[in-house]
């Protein structure tokens, strides 16, 4: 089979992999178990927040998104991601702002810094250096320094967990360390099973990528997976080159599902990928059952991905885990190297000359 060929033959996995966006899903384990210890000795002497607020984009806001859909049940506080220049008309002293930026130099996340100050929001910053930094240290605000040298998306676990530890510093829970644990081992056995040296035959995400070859996916995710399902579809993006979607339960059954209705051959060019879950709610189950029944007359190509661990936070992982493994052995059957984000560059670039970012930033100097 052409798949297998290209996938197990390890010489050709590095030859595309060139930055070797693989390592990174490997040492996910690691990551996640490092990141948490990261912002242990970060002082927040703040008070208890009326709302936490994650300002970020792209790779740097998705663990705000993970954060939202982890505290849910758990965290009485609201949590909200801000992907724009400017926070909401409600936030005010009262809200936590976690303003994360792998880089520390994306424009719209240094916009809602400058907007946090003069608010005087309760302010933490995440990054790997730049602007976010330099100011942060300037105005003495809380700074997690998180390792540097990667792409944002593969240091997910330093963008996120460091906000898990904080919240707990905080008291506003007590659940994140007792789950970190559980998370690594789950990671650890997950590696393990997805390694490049695996065969397709027995590798799960080899075997995903070739199925989902030639379809742009769609995910599908409920609950805590919202999220992750959002990730998987960045992930498909970024890291695979490829236009992906992702929608969630319940509400997926009252608009989306209709858009397949009449696809015919179009169909064929589309896959789902349904996050389960084992202890997925009964009405959910019923839901993804009935979906899949009605999805299966069509040509869409359907798939699972399965869940690990017992805590939400080891759930959610191990799908990202799986996700970010396949996306790149995606990439690899496709023959693309999935670490740069041309695209994003250019862009980025172009935009430096309309001189928004510029402005921002003699802005943030104003504040003393
Ligand atoms: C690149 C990536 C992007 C960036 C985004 C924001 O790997 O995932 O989505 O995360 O362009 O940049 P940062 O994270 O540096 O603020």
């Amino acid at each position: 089979m052409r798949e297998s060929t290209i996938l197990d033959n390890l010489q050709l996995v590095k030859s595309i992999d060139r930055s070797s966006m693989l390592s990174s899903c490997v040492e996910a384990p690691k990551h996640y178990a490092e990141a948490a210890e990261l912002a242990r000795n970060v002082t927040v002497g703040f008070k208890k927040p009326r709302m936490i607020m994650v300002a970020g984009m792209g790779g740097s806001a998705i663990g705000g998104e993970l954060l939202r859909d982890w505290a849910r049940d758990r965290i009485e506080v609201p949590v909200e991601v801000c992907r724009d220049y400017s926070l909401p008309a409600y936030a005010d002293k009262n809200a936590l702002v976690f303003v994360s930026s792998y880089s520390g130099e994306t424009e719209e996340t240094l916009s809602i810094l400058a907007d946090a100050l003069k608010r005087k929001c309760m302010i933490v910053c995440i990054s790997s250096g730049g602007k976010l930094m330099e100011v942060a240290q300037r105005l003495r605000l809380p700074h997690v320094k998180v390792t540097s040298g990667m792409a944002p998306r593969a240091a997910l676990p330093y963008m996120f967990m460091p906000m898990l530890t904080i919240l707990q510093k905080m008291g506003l829970t007590s659940e994140a360390d007792s789950e970190i644990s559980e998370t690594v081992k789950v990671l650890r056995q997950l590696v393990i099973e997805n390694l490049p040296e695996v065969e397709t035959i027995n590798n799960f995400s080899k075997r995903l990528a070739t199925g989902i070859e030639g379809t742009s996916p769609a995910i599908y995710g409920f609950g805590i997976y919202r999220s992750v399902a959002q990730r998987l579809k960045t992930q498909f993006n970024e890291n695979s080159k490829t236009p992906a979607k992702w929608e969630c339960f319940p509400e997926l059954n009252h608009n989306e599902i209709v858009g397949w209705e009449t696809a015919g051959e179009f169909s064929k060019w589309f896959s789902v990928i349904f996050i389960r879950d084992a202890e997925e709610p009964v009405e959910i189950r019923q839901r993804i059952e009935t979906t899949k029944e009605i999805l299966g007359k069509s040509k869409l190509k359907l798939f699972e991905v399965q869940s690990r661990g017992k805590s939400n936070l080891a759930k959610m992982a191990s799908v990202i885990c799986t996700g970010d493994f396949t996306s790149v052995y995606l990439a690899v059957l496709r023959g693309i190297d999935p670490t740069p984000v041309e695209t994003i560059t250019l862009l980025k670039q172009k935009l430096k000359q309309t001189g928004a970012k510029e402005k921002t930033i003699r802005e943030l100097q104003k504040f003393k």
